[in-house]
């Protein structure tokens, strides 16, 4: 994914993609135009890419020049086009070829037929790399078109979203923010959260990001972030939030086409919560829900006590440790819960039933966010 200006763009036409296409044009209208020789014209400034790389394929002797019109502001093509340069040569009794990096409304086609309406060429032939047939308005003859697109707004290989983007060597399209469902799920020890968590992540297509593998995957696979998180872990210091943020953020983009995010272990403070924030900001998004299940300490206890039976876990074998960590977990999490409920974005689910009514009820929360 790349950020150009304000908006989120994610890859859709490889370089590879792209020149065979342009083999293809370039063969195909050679083979067509047989001995006459061409003059291809260019329509800039997004053509120069294609123009360039077309010519270079073209088999036979050809001419080229340039025109130099202007329609789009932003991402919206624009009626009103304006010539900035014209015609510079007699073209009588030549066959012309205009040479589009695309054609979307065609309106900028309207104007070159208008260009050429009192100039005497033998032919005019319309080729476009791309084509966005959704979008074109008018009935010109479009003689060679390379790949037909849907109507959604590109950038790359000439193309530009309000002048950047045109030196990039592939093309992306538009991420249309699409609403993204992200969940910071919290639960005591012991309220099945683990088990929840793997059906909302199905259910949903969410991506669930639990703070403790991002760690031990980042450590064990000794990235960056990771060594460094480590030397802070090895002098017995909390690792700084920006470090785990920046952790995040990398899973973040891992996933940029997932539904949405279930963080799990992370936030913990209020600082955290608002690093969290901005992140999911940063990316044209925003936590929707603090989801956390609610369960009485004593059916927790005996969930974990018979958890300890079997699991090996030396801190689910003893009530007095299993306590402590039940008090810790609402000391900590009251915190959060007063600041996503001062959001009205706090959710508590009670988490005593069979799983299929905890995810019945979870699902009851997510889908009316
Ligand atoms: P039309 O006049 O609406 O056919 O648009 C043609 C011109 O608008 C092109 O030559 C491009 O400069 C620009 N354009 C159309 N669609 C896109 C797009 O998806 N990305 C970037 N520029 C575009
Ligand atoms: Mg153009």
């Amino acid at each position: 994914m790349i950020k150009l200006h304000d908006k989120y763009f994610k890859p859709f036409i490889s370089a590879q993609e792209i020149d065979t296409a342009i083999s293809k044009m370039a063969n195909d209208i050679a083979a067509d135009l047989g001995d006459e020789v061409p003059v291809f014209i260019g329509i800039l400034n997004g053509s120069f890419m294609v123009v360039s790389d077309f010519v270079k394929k073209y088999p036979k002797p050809c001419e080229v020049t340039f025109i130099k019109l202007a329609s789009y502001e932003g991402v919206k093509s624009n009626e009103d086009i304006q010539r900035l340069i014209g015609l510079t040569q007699d073209l009588t009794g030549r066959t012309v070829v205009i040479l589009e990096d695309i054609i979307d409304t065609g309106n900028t086609l309207t104007e070159v037929h208008r260009i050429f309406k009192n100039e005497k060429v033998k032919s005019l032939i319309i080729a476009t790399l791309f084509y966005k047939p959704e979008a074109y308005k008018k009935d010109y003859k479009l003689h060679y078109v390379g790949i037909e697109i849907p109507n959604k707004f590109i950038v790359g290989y000439g193309l530009d979203y309000d002048g950047l983007g045109r030196d990039i060597p592939e093309v992306y399209q538009i991420k249309t923010t699409q609403h993204m469902t992200n969940l910071v799920l919290f639960g005591p020890p012991g309220a099945g959260k683990g088990t929840q968590a793997e059906f909302l992540k199905e259910k949903y297509s969410l991506v669930h990001i639990s703070t403790g593998d991002v760690f031990r995957f980042n450590i064990k696979n000794e990235t960056a972030l990771g060594m460094l998180a480590k030397s802070y872990m090895d002098k017995g210091e909390l690792v700084p939030d920006e470090v785990t943020i920046k952790m995040l953020n990398a899973e973040v983009d891992k996933n940029a086409d997932a539904n949405g995010f279930i963080f799990d272990g992370f936030p913990r403070t209020d600082a955290q919560a608002e690093a969290l924030e901005v992140l999911m900001e940063s990316k044209d998004s925003s936590i929707n829900a603090m989801i956390a299940l609610e369960v009485d300490d004593e059916v927790l206890v005996g969930r974990l006590l018979e958890r300890g039976k079997t699991s090996g876990r030396t801190d689910d074998a003893d009530e007095s440790i299993i306590r402590n960590r039940i008090t810790e977990y609402y000391t900590k999490t009251a915190i959060l819960k007063d600041y996503y409920s001062s959001q009205n974005k706090y959710f508590g689910v009670d988490g005593v039933g069979s799983i299929e009514d905890i995810t019945v009820r979870l699902s009851a929360v997510i889908d009316k966010l």
